[in-house]
């Protein structure tokens, strides 16, 4: 059998070698064992689907897993309800998240001794126990959605020293007032839009860290400190997928749930290489915030002559569009259908971004107002306007067809 403590030691090594340790956190990370936190069931992707691997099948596997320092562990999916024959599952909905995420995420949360943190998602208890090792668990608050993940958390929290964090069951987009104001609030949950509870109940100069994104692209991380006045303002500082606030989630959705009529489709042409609007970062996360709402679908052609079909998808207002991709050729083929014409906006969008001079993420200022939340690029010269998104997200209604 694997010594966990051995494996613990390599894992902070690598956590270090690779840039994602700060010092001052490595004390933290030898004294929390993370496989206490880990459930005996985890869940492995196999294709689509989610698949559970007990720790009685192989104790070293699961064991080497715990400790793996780029690996996310699945440990809960479909709100702990699978639904697909012999529990296979279909969506996430808790995880133990990486540990050079979890390292990142510490750095950039910047706290110091003294300082109480909220965190919201509280999932395996791991990340909290990291916190209270390092603040004193009475400065740690965490609010677990999940009544049997918070559950889980508090005897994990309990069993490895930690019983004096304060675990909340409930939804955390509303905060924990009784404790406010903190210091710091940290996400482990990713959100389209920030919600104002967590601006209200953080003290001025204190900071909201939080994953953020949109359908279009989930993979940001968004630092933002509240001024005296009860704002919130800041930036994008790193590149972290999560998954979803349970509010703010995105339903699951086919490509075949979605397109219809396929023969009714406006049909037009394109010189923009479908890559450009969905490989490149920067360019993903500006459309996404000026195409509220829209997702894409690569699929690949079952032959392998390289070509494929980019899917855009507004499920809400039933639009779809979609670009063929044939290796070799300069324009492709586009057909939307739907109140919305999503190609249009797309492209649409991809033009301003590259006529502002292809921003990088971190360029975007967001502010957070009790009133919303409003993105915006701001103006480099006195004749520029600036690119302003307003308040991004998409809840779809807006796009319902009356
Ligand atoms: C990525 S996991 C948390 C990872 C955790 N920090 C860890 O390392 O074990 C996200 C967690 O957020 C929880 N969650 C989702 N929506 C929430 C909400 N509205 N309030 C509180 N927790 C929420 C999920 O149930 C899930 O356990």
């Amino acid at each position: 059998m694997t010594d966990p403590a051995l494996l613990r030691s390599r894992m902070i090594d690598e956590l270090t070698a690779g840039g994602f340790l700060d010092p001052g956190w490595r004390e933290a990370f030898l004294a929390v064992p993370r496989h206490a936190f880990i459930p005996d069931v985890v869940w492995q992707e196999q294709r689509r689907d989610l698949v559970p691997f007990h720790r009685a099948e192989d104790p070293d596997r699961w064991l080497r897993q715990a400790y793996a320092p780029h690996q996310a562990l699945i440990t809960q999916v479909d709100d702990g309800y699978p639904v697909g024959p012999g529990l296979i599952g279909d969506r996430i909905s808790s995880s133990a998240s990486q540990p050079n995420v979890v390292a990142l995420m510490l750095a950039a949360l910047e706290v110091t001794p003294g300082m109480r943190v909220c965190e919201i998602g509280t999932g395996t208890g791991y990340n909290t126990a990291l916190l209270a090792q390092h603040l004193g668990a009475d400065h740690v608050t965490t609010i677990e959605v999940d009544a049997a993940v918070a559950t889980q958390a508090r005897r994990a929290l309990s069993a490895t020293g930690y019983g004096a964090v304060t675990v909340i069951t409930g939804d955390g987009a509303h905060g924990y007032p009784p404790h406010a104001p903190y210091d710091r609030i940290l996400s482990t949950a990713a959100v389209q839009q920030v919600p104002s509870a967590w601006v209200a109940q953080t003290r001025p100069g204190g900071r909201v860290l939080t994953p953020w994104g949109t359908p279009y692209l989930n993979g940001a991380l968004l630092s933002l400190t509240v001024g005296e006045d009860g704002t919130a303002r800041g930036h994008l500082v790193d590149n972290v997928a999560f998954m979803w606030l349970r509010d703010q989630r995105i339903p699951l959705i086919w490509v075949r749930d979605c397109v219809y009529d396929e023969n009714k489709a406006m049909v037009s042409h394109t010189d923009i290489h479908p890559g450009r609007v969905t490989d490149d970062y920067h360019a993903a996360l500006a459309i996404g915030l000026m195409v509220p709402g829209c997702e894409y679908r690569l699929c690949r052609a079952q032959d392998d002559s390289g070509e494929y079909t980019m899917w855009f998808l507004h499920p809400p207002s039933r639009s779809w569009a979609s670009i063929g991709y044939i290796p070799n050729t300069d324009t492709y083929e586009v057909n939307q259908l739907g109140p919305r014409h999503l190609w249009d906006e797309v492209e649409t969008a991809y033009t301003r971004w590259v006529q502002a001079g292809s921003p990088t993420a971190d360029q975007w200022q967001f502010t957070i107002t009790p009133g919303g939340q409003r993105v915006e690029l701001p103006a480099t010269t006195p004749q520029e306007e600036c690119l302003i998104v307003g308040d991004a997200f998409d809840d779809g209604k807006a796009a319902l067809p009356a």
